[in-house]
């Protein structure tokens, strides 16, 4: 059957600075492979974007690159503040994050939140790394400075009880969650290998993000590749990729009757449009196989990563075709797009 084509809010592409884990042409290779026309990505590449400079660089990779649709998110960082605004109307949003995660853009300091909630164009979206405590944190922030702010993967039972408390409120907070976080707990993977930001939570989180569906606005991949070797090396980045397994994943917990495919197709399409702006595309759907059996594995992925969460499970689904902007792009296993096909969204 046909689907409208996906979007994903939240994907690390590493390019430009670790191209060995992911670069626009692999990851968008990914992401048709499940179904996403197009992706939000995400700042902390290394130069992270930060500024006009370091924005166009990685746009010019990501023209030359991208087999998909994408938008960059600008980073905030110390010193940008005075410029971020001027950069919005170019952006996929502006990312803040708050914890300590993979990369170099942590903010410390709540007073320079503050300061790029209040800066940040309401009507342009803000998205922030927040776990715990920094979650209570930032949903304060933004009702006193009265902005919308997007909650990027939220993980754990007391984050979700939060957020729902905060919409009940009437607080304009939108959220997503990842099949990570849905369908892993902490004691699925083993070391390095489970090493992810927000970090797996347990059984009663994961039964507690399934109970408030109603709550969760996007699904989200945070698609965060890192190779199999950093993985497994005593310091292992935390990340998982996740653009290929995500759609398989859904449509299986769809097969077993835990939500509905409108309840899927809500959060990975029209959702993500409305909260981050996003004008749907002309002519672009997905044929998806609904009862196609088969064994996710690394193997014959498009990701550099060369591994995955999910290596061996058997799931109720598949991707057979993608059309994107009346081409045909993905098809029976072979991506057809070419580098440089995929198109800036602002
Ligand atoms: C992400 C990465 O590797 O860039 N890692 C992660 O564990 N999610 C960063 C992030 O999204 O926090
Ligand atoms: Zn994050
Ligand atoms: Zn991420």
């Amino acid at each position: 059957m046909r689907i409208p084509a996906l979007i994903d809010p939240h994907v690390h592409m590493r390019e430009p600075g670790a191209t060995h884990k992911e670069d626009w042409a692999s990851g968008t290779a990914a992401a048709l492979v499940g179904g996403f026309t197009q992706v939000l990505a995400m700042p902390n590449t290394d130069p992270p974007v930060v500024d006009r400079v370091s924005l166009e660089k990685a746009e010019q990779l990501a023209v030359m690159n991208a087999r998909c649709d994408f938008s960059l998110y600008l980073g905030a960082g110390p010193n940008n503040l005075a410029r971020t605004a001027e950069l919005a109307g170019k952006t996929a949003g502006l990312k803040l994050y708050l914890d300590q995660t993979y990369g170099p853009l942590r903010l410390d300091a709540m007073s320079l939140w503050q300061a790029h909630f209040r800066t940040w164009p309401k009507d342009r979206p803000l998205v922030a790394h927040a776990e715990g405590r920094t979650l209570a944190a930032a949903i304060l922030m933004a009702a006193l400075v009265d902005r919308p702010l997007h909650l990027a993967h939220v993980a754990t039972r007391e984050e979700i009880l939060l957020v729902r408390a905060a919409k009940q409120r009437g607080f304009k907070v939108t959220c997503e969650v990842t099949p990570h976080h849905l369908f892993l707990t902490s004691e699925d993977l083993t070391g390095g290998w489970g090493e992810v930001r927000p970090r797996l939570g347990t059984q009663a989180d994961v039964d507690a993000l399934w109970a408030h569906l109603a709550v969760i606005d996007c699904f989200a991949t945070d698609h965060a590749p890192h190779t199999a070797a950093e993985k497994a090396s005593a310091e292992s980045p935390p990340g998982f990729p996740g653009l290929e397994t995500a759609l398989p994943l859904f449509l299986t917990a769809v097969h077993e009757g835990r939500l509905t495919l409108d309840d899927v197709l809500t959060r990975m399409g029209d959702n993500v449009r409305r909260i981050f702006n996003i004008p749907a595309q002309p002519e672009s759907w997905v044929k998806v196989d609904l009862d196609k059996k088969h064994t996710l594995s690394a193997q014959g992925m498009h990701t550099k990563a060369g591994w995955t969460p999910f290596e061996g499970w058997d799931v109720h689904g598949a991707v057979r075709e993608v059309m994107l902007r009346g081409k045909t792009v993905f098809r029976d296993g072979q991506v057809l797009a070419q580098p440089g096909y995929g198109q800036r969204i602002r």
